[in-house]
């Protein structure tokens, strides 16, 4: 029985890669399209790591923050013409209107353009000439992250794909890519072989299942404390506020799931395995499968589409009702009480 189920996971593990040639990418210009979480990030850890980089940007605050900091800023279309390696650092939802405007008309054949996630590509809202080498390495890891692993001498996960293999060499390419931005080649560093289908749905599929569900249910938490008579900062330093949420994720990476549990009083195991998994209801297991349906059939796609077409009035509104929202407006006190905001 044993043999037959570690066959079964050896059939659908995914290929995971420490290492690649960095200087398959090193004598070439890589031009990163936008200065903000990512760009600005994988442009420094490219710089500090002797590649040769420049940005190119519309002219507004990133662009002066990429001057200030010592790069050369072009226009997106100067860029894209100067850079042998061209990756896509602004936010999804801009990325197809600048796309045809920008960059498609600037690549001509043999260059290598990197997305930092499969969404565009995997919806077809971006179409790729077949002449270059279309390549995905996305971090598994906000911008900060990415610069301060590197920092300190340390890798982080990327999942990487291929969606053009024009020179025959786009894997490599994807190697070489992580390896010059500091994901792999280090500790704590992999890049898994994965694709822009794969990378698009697993991570919508976490923001909209238990990411969103995670903030709302705290959030949910604090107002039956209140409700029951625990003062707003008490409630609010349990759910989140103390930073203990921080200790349990870094164990959860480090020690696993469930293992991290083992770390906790009996008290507190046992709360957490009789009760943990009665909010995991019927109702809430056919809404994940109704979320990765509307992801997979591109429901999603098309309604954030159609909302930035709009002027953003469902997006403004949701985060209008939040802000006024008694949950923000006590933690506002508490945050300016504990000197956090101003
Ligand atoms: P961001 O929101 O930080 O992008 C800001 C940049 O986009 C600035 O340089 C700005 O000038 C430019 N920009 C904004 N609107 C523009 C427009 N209309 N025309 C031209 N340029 C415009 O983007 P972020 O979050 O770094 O995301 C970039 C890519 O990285 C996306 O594909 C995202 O999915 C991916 N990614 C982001 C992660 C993160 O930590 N935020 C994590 C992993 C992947």
């Amino acid at each position: 029985m044993n043999v037959y189920i570690n066959v079964y996971y050896l059939l659908i593990m995914a290929k995971l890669y420490f290492d690649g040639d960095a200087e398959l990418i090193r004598g070439k210009v890589i031009s990163m399209i936008g200065f903000g979480n990512q760009g600005s990030a994988q442009a420094l850890n490219l710089r500090d790591g002797g590649f040769n980089v420049i940005i190119g940007n519309i002219e507004d605050e990133y662009a002066n923050r990429a001057r200030s900091l010592g790069f050369t800023v072009y226009s997106i279309p100067e860029a894209v013409k100067r850079g042998d390696v061209v990756v896509m650092a602004i936010p999804d939802e801009v990325q197809p209107e600048v796309w045809i405007r920008d960059i498609a008309p600037n690549l001509s054949p043999g260059k290598i353009v990197v997305f930092l996630s499969g969404y565009n590509v995997y919806y077809g809202f971006i179409k790729p000439p077949k002449d270059v080498d279309v390549i995905m390495v996305a971090p598994r890891m906000i911008g900060e992250g990415v610069r301060d692993n590197f920092v300190n001498g340390k890798g982080f996960p990327v999942l990487i794909g291929v969606a053009n293999n024009y020179s025959g060499r786009a894997w490599d390419h994807a190697l070489a890519y992580s390896k010059a931005i500091g994901a792999i080649g280090k500790p704590g560093g992999v890049a898994v072989e994965s694709s822009f289908e794969e990378e698009t749905i697993t991570d919508l599929f976490s923001e909209h299942t238990w990411a969103g569900a995670f903030l709302f249910l705290l959030a949910e938490g604090y107002n039956v404390l209140v409700e029951n008579g625990v003062s707003p900062e008490a409630a609010m330093l349990e759910l989140w506020a103390s930073g203990e949420l921080i200790a349990i994720t870094k164990a959860i990476v480090e020690k696993g799931l469930f293992a991290q549990l083992k770390g906790h009083s009996t008290t507190s195991q046992y709360g957490h395995l009789t009760w943990g998994p009665r909010y995991v209801t019927d109702e809430v297991k056919k809404l994940m499968r109704e979320a990765i349906r509307q992801i997979k059939d591109g429901t999603f796609a098309r309604e954030w589409a159609l909302e930035r077409m709009l002027g953003y009035p469902v997006f403004n509104r949701l985060w209008d009702e939040i802000m006024r929202g008694r949950v923000w407006q006590d933690e506002d006190r508490l945050y300016r009480a504990l000197g956090r905001r101003k």
